[in-house]
């Protein structure tokens, strides 16, 4: 109880705080009318004010976002004075920033964090570059970055990791650590990138704080989960594509809907509002997603050349309640509710003509939950995730249908979110498991979520007898990386024996295959 009054009364706080902020977003777009009267010109720091790094992430054809936040005091509130700050940026060919392709100066501003976001437009395609931010008398680290392959080019080969679920308390970052040295192109991560629990002892680190509800709070968050050396390293060493799952704002809420249920709708979207803002001012994304009071929108395409073409869905902001009260229940009538939605109407229509537009031999749907119906309870009584697909069977159906029958070209499903490593063969009708494959589910386990984690769990027998379309499944940590050509897609599982200390050795539990037009994954002997 007295959490949940202290709850309410930081929110009713923010509440005021969130209508000066939303008059202070609408300011944003004139701000170059009104630089030289706030600017603070030239500033000088005490104190490294980059000591969360530089992140860079979707990239197009000619071009991709750079980001960094000023913030010498990053846990604390960030330690940078209410003023408007200039930015100096620039690309460049070489690490040494000697060779520089373009340059610009933009504004770090108190109402977005002294986050800096610059959308570089005008670069080649299909190439590498390094990037680097100034800011009066202090310099930020090097980025490397890349723009992605034209759309009319079909290239030979992407080589990507995605991850998810890197819970700060229950272990380290040693998968990124490890992930630097696999030479990739692109990090896709699927979300819960912080968790909003208050710390907690006896664990491998602790969250500063309690339960996080404030923009403040949410800021404090994102920017200790940063200041992990793996984490930041990782970031400014491609490019980034990211979306959130549920920890980004409340475990297994939905659209407007607390995880405790009987909380007020309004005052949730005040909290949610605080997430957005702090998500969007903490990653390197286009200024299409930014928040618009409790709303942001990060669904969207992002295409490589004619290879693969990433849609990548919220799960979390449009969807219908979990039917049966949420948890692991049986298919009872609530699961085949014809009005259920999860991806809500705008989204899903989008998604569609995204699909059938594309020109991607992969079409990759970067996702949060599990998509395939997996009976997770040995003989009878039956249990399926009501936070999953699972969960939502007409809206299941109509996407998996639309791919058959549109005859989307090789769609493969990313899915993050439960902590453990899965693929599947994702069918129309799971009671059928003859029938047709329609997709290839890759499901990462986390980064850290659930600390050093398990070959095998004790239901892991009865999962693959009980459901045939599921070809593997491991509990260990890591990540999944994939190589991509035209002709083949091939998943490594990458697994660490622990995270709950530092050093763990990494190794490829499994690698899989689907051959372009044979949905499916084989295992590679
Ligand atoms: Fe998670």
């Amino acid at each position: 109880m007295n959490r949940r009054l202290n709850l309410a009364r930081d929110l009713i706080s923010d509440r005021r705080r969130f209508f000066l902020q939303s008059a202070a977003w609408s300011i944003v777009p004139y701000i170059s009318q009104i630089l030289p009267s706030v600017v603070l010109a030239a500033p000088s720091f005490s104190s490294n004010p980059f000591t969360l790094g530089v992140a860079s992430g979707d990239p197009s054809s000619d071009g991709f976002v750079i980001w960094t936040r000023l913030a010498p005091d990053p846990t604390d509130g960030g330690g940078m004075p209410p003023e408007v700050i200039p930015v100096q940026w620039s690309i460049a060919n070489d690490d040494k920033m000697k060779d520089v392709v373009q340059s610009g100066a933009t504004v770090a501003t108190p109402q977005l964090g002294h986050s800096v976001h610059v959308e570089v437009a005008g670069l080649k395609p299909d190439h590498w570059y390094f990037y680097q931010f100034r800011c009066g008398d202090a310099e930020s680290r090097v980025g490397r970055t890349r723009t992605f392959p034209a759309a009319t080019v079909m290239p030979d080969k992407l080589k990507f990791a995605f991850a998810s679920c890197q819970s700060w308390e229950q272990g380290f970052y040693t998968g990124y650590q490890h992930m630097l040295k696999d030479d990739l192109d692109l990090v896709v991560h699927l979300g819960d990138y912080i968790y909003e629990y208050g710390g907690k002892e006896k664990k491998p680190r602790k969250h500063i704080g309690n339960e996080i509800n404030s923009l403040v709070d949410y800021r404090n968050r994102y920017a200790q989960y940063r200041t992990d050396e793996h984490l930041q390293s990782m970031h400014a060493q491609c490019p980034w594509l990211v979306v959130w799952d549920d920890h980004e704002v409340d475990n297994n809420y939905c659209s407007d809907i607390s995880e405790e249920h009987s909380f007020d709708k309004d005052l949730f979207l005040l909290r949610r509002a605080n997430a957005y803002q702090a998500f969007y001012e903490m990653m390197p994304l286009r200024r299409s997603s930014l928040p618009k009071g409790p709303d942001s929108q990060i669904y969207r395409s992002i295409p490589f050349g004619q290879l693969a073409n990433f849609h990548m869905l919220d799960t979390r902001q449009y969807r219908s309640d979990q039917p049966n009260g949420d948890g692991n229940k049986p298919l009872t009538d609530e699961v085949f509710n014809p009005q259920a939605t999860m991806l809500g109407i705008e989204q899903e229509r989008w998604l569609c003509r995204e699909l059938i537009a594309s020109t991607g031999a992969w079409n990759v749907l970067g996702q949060q939950v599990m998509m395939a119906r997996v009976d997770r309870m040995e003989g009878e009584p039956t249990a399926f995730s009501m936070d999953q697909w699972a969960g939502y069977d007409v809206p299941r159906r109509r996407l998996l249908s639309f791919l058959e029958e549109r005859q989307v070209p090789n769609p493969i499903v990313l899915t993050g979110d439960i902590h453990s490593n899965w693929v599947n063969d994702l069918k129309v009708d799971f009671n059928y498991p003859d029938s047709k494959t329609i997709a290839t589910e890759f499901v990462c386990t986390s980064i850290s979520s659930g600390g050093n984690g398990i070959d095998r769990t004790k239901n892991h027998a009865h999962i693959l007898a009980e459901n045939p379309f599921v070809k593997f499944q491991n509990s260990q940590r890591g990540y999944t990386r994939c190589e991509v050509t035209p002709n083949q897609w091939k998943a490594d599982y990458q697994v660490l024996d622990y995270v709950e200390t530092l050093g763990s050795p990494i190794k490829t539990r499994a690698s899989f295959l689907v051959e372009s037009g044979h949905p499916g994954a084989q295992l590679q002997s």
